[in-house]
């Protein structure tokens, strides 16, 4: 059995890619050990039914953990073959992953150390612009894990905002999604949800590009520009190992901007709802892929955000057998 105490390359491995970004904080994952492989399993009970009736968001969630593994057992001098959705006849089985001894030939030290760094800034960014170099290099990362990062040309960022406009009003009438919304955040303490700490404190303003969780304790001045840039992560194809990769492509995305100083955050609400997923696949994207989330990306603005917590690695990992 591969060791999985907290100590072990294994549990430490584990405990870096929990701390992957998930739905609301809802870390959707279970992690099964056996002798050589680690099974991930997408958590029902962790499901959002409201804000995300497919389970797209959920998936992508554990597709983002999967890519936080390899990169954290490849940080430590293991291979990981990774084989996704090995089981058809279980669905929520989405990767076994076979840890090796020896070494991945492209361990990026630079994107392990930037997990416990990364995190999802929901204040407004600043006015500097983006190089053009760093957006190739995101939509790179991107590409490197079958999906593609757009970047929303300024023209068509009117688009975007009138999809999360109409995400929000849609979902505001959904029945359960207030009380979802609710349930998972704002909290003051515990080990799920989005925690108020990393909320930004008074209503949204109109017109911002976040969803509107309850005001938090972020200091934000509500007339501060949003400087963000948008880009949006897409596939070809809209299934659940679309939806895995697209996840994988997200954590590849947020580690490298980090790497790269920048900061960010995805934005789910528009593709969670049919119409503004429509309007952004056909007035955004020509028609030629599935939105799958949108990632603000930009220069934080000075302070450090708090670590949002996770849960404990003996609530989320079992051996097998057990
Ligand atoms: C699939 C997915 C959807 C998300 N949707 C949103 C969103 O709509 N708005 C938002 O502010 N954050 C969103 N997030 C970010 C999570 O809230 C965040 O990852 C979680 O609270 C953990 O915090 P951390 O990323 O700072 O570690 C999303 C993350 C994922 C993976």
């Amino acid at each position: 059995m591969l060791d999985t105490s907290p100590a072990s390359t294994v549990g430490a491995a584990i405990s870096l890619a929990c701390m992957a970004p998930s739905v609301h904080n809802s870390q959707p994952w279970r992690w099964l050990v056996g002798d050589r492989t680690v099974h991930l399993y997408a958590d029902l009970g962790r499901w959002l039914p409201a804000a995300d009736p497919q389970g797209r968001d959920m998936v992508i969630s554990c597709g983002a953990a999967l890519h936080h593994l390899r990169v954290a057992l490849g940080a430590s001098g293991h291979r990981a073959l990774v084989h996704r959705l090995p089981n058809p006849a279980d669905g929520d089985h989405l990767a076994a992953v076979e840890v090796r001894e020896g070494g991945e030939p492209d361990a990026d030290l630079g994107l392990a150390a930037a997990i416990p760094a990364r995190r999802s800034d929901r204040r407004p960014f600043g006015s500097w612009p983006v190089p053009g170099a760093f957006v190739d290099e995101l939509a790179g990362a991107g590409a490197s894990h079958g999906a593609q990062v757009r970047h929303v040309d300024p023209g068509l960022r009117t688009t975007v905002l009138r999809a999360i406009r109409e995400a929000d009003t849609i979902q505001a009438d959904l029945p359960g999604y207030a009380t979802e919304l609710a349930l998972w955040s704002g909290a003051r303490t515990g080990a799920d949800g989005v925690p108020s700490s990393n909320l930004p404190a008074g209503p949204a303003p109109e017109g911002a590009v976040a969803r509107r969780f309850s005001p938090g304790e972020l200091r934000v001045r509500p007339d501060d520009p949003d400087g963000a840039e948008l880009l949006i992560i897409a596939t070809s194809s809209d299934d659940p190992l679309s939806w895995l990769r697209a996840g994988e492509a997200l954590s590849a995305v947020t580690l490298r901007a980090a790497v790269l100083g920048l900061a960010s955050c995805p934005l789910s609400a528009p593709v969670e709802v049919a119409a503004p997923r429509a309007l952004l696949r056909d007035a955004v994207l020509d028609g030629s892929a599935m939105p799958q989330i949108v990632l603000r990306i930009g220069w934080a603005p000075p302070g450090q955000l708090p670590r949002t917590p996770r849960r404990r690695l003996s609530e989320v990992v079992s051996m097998l057998g057990e």
